[in-house]
């Protein structure tokens, strides 16, 4: 089979992985690069002399050999740029945050079905292997029911002028809490802070309420002096660690939790026996590999098979779905706000 003929538009900061992941993936073929800024352009293509370099989406959509287009612009302009890539028949891989309102989701959402294309959004950490060792240790039941995920996620900058950091930062948490657990929070609840004269949100505390007892929390600041990104998943037989800055043992599970055993007296209450159980800690093998080259190689199978990916348009208007939550409980000061379901 042809290796998928495709396009990136935008090459900032993150529109150079696409490109470099498009360029080394079998399965695809960049065919043109995008973006209003020629000079900026230039320099990303300057070691690909293969791939046309233009500055208007109309000249990706007026090349036949581009039949599915990446986008990594701002978030402002996903909705407009997919539109118009899905109306002119292309499939569409979008990064996140897949767009700027959940309306703007179930357009593009809607758009594609109606046309039988593929839509993608990149919440890149599903295709990373450690995320994947996780999901492994998790679905064999390893750490028995999951009562948590606590994660912090902070850093100096980057600054987005577009978006606040909730909008930046939680869709990595959020796509992965779906992914790992299948569960989709039922409230949100978040504390932020505009500090250094920033117009947007620059550190938040995000909290998450499952319905089930399950909770999530989320620590994200780009105020912080130092560079964090430590998650941390209880479940009722062992917890596990995962410190992405620690490649030599990036993932730790704990055989660690306790037993209440409660005495039956009330008046024996407060003797309740308490067990800790504190056994070894292994380190499972996490394989090397490039995150970024999962999300293109599932993209381009999902054309190839006429099927959705796993990071389909509808993950991608769920993860907005919270993010209108968080974004309404800030202006509310904190207060709980429900998620709406789909099609609400
Ligand atoms: N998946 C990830 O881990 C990850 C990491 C960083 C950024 N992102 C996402 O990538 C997107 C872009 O972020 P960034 O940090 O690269 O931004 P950026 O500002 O560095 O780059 C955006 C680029 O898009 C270009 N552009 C703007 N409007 C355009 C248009 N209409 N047509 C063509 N080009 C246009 C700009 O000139 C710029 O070069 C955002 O959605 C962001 O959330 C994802």
């Amino acid at each position: 089979m042809s290796a998928l003929g495709m396009a990136v538009v935008g090459c900032g900061y993150w529109g150079p992985n696409l490109v470099r992941n498009i360029v080394a993936c079998p399965q695809t073929r960049l065919v043109r690069a995008c973006d209003v800024d020629a000079a900026r352009l230039a320099e990303v293509l300057a070691p690909y002399p293969g791939v046309q370099a233009c500055t208007e989406l109309a000249e990706v959509l007026a090349d036949e050999q581009v039949t599915a287009v990446a986008i990594a612009t701002p978030v402002a302009t996903h909705h407009a740029l997919a539109r118009e890539c899905l109306l002119a028949g292309r499939h569409v891989l979008v990064e996140k945050p897949m767009a700027a309102t959940v309306a703007q989701a179930e357009d593009l959402v809607a758009l594609a079905r109606e046309r039988s294309l593929r839509l993608m959004c990149d919440h890149v950490f599903c295709y990373a292997p450690v995320v994947r060792v996780m999901k492994d240790i998790i679905d064999a039941g390893s750490l028995g029911d999951v009562l948590y995920f606590d994660s912090v996620r902070i850093n100096l900058g980057l600054f987005q002028r577009d978006v606040n950091v909730i909008w930046d930062l939680a869709p990595h948490d959020l796509s992965i809490l779906e992914y790992l657990t299948g569960r989709q929070p039922v409230a949100v609840s978040v504390q932020a802070a505009r500090h250094a004269g920033w117009e947007q949100e620059n550190m938040a505390y995000v909290a998450l309420d499952f319905d089930n007892g399950f909770l999530a929390h989320l620590h994200l600041n780009w105020l912080s002096p130092v560079k964090i990104r430590k998650t941390i998943i209880g479940g009722s037989e062992r917890m596990l660690v995962w410190n992405d800055l620690d490649p030599a043992e990036r993932l730790k599970v704990y055989d660690k939790g306790v037993t209440i055993q409660p005495r039956p007296d009330r008046a024996a209450r407060d003797t309740a026996l308490v067990s800790y159980r504190t056994g070894g800690v292994t380190s499972p093998h996490v394989p090397h590999g490039e995150a970024l080259a999962g999300v293109v190689a599932e993209f381009a199978a999902a054309v190839a098979e006429k099927r959705a990916p796993l990071t389909d348009g509808a993950s991608g208007a769920r993860m907005l779905r919270i993010l209108e939550a968080a974004q309404q409980s800030v202006a509310r000061g904190g207060a709980r706000v429900p998620v709406a379901g789909e099609g609400a």
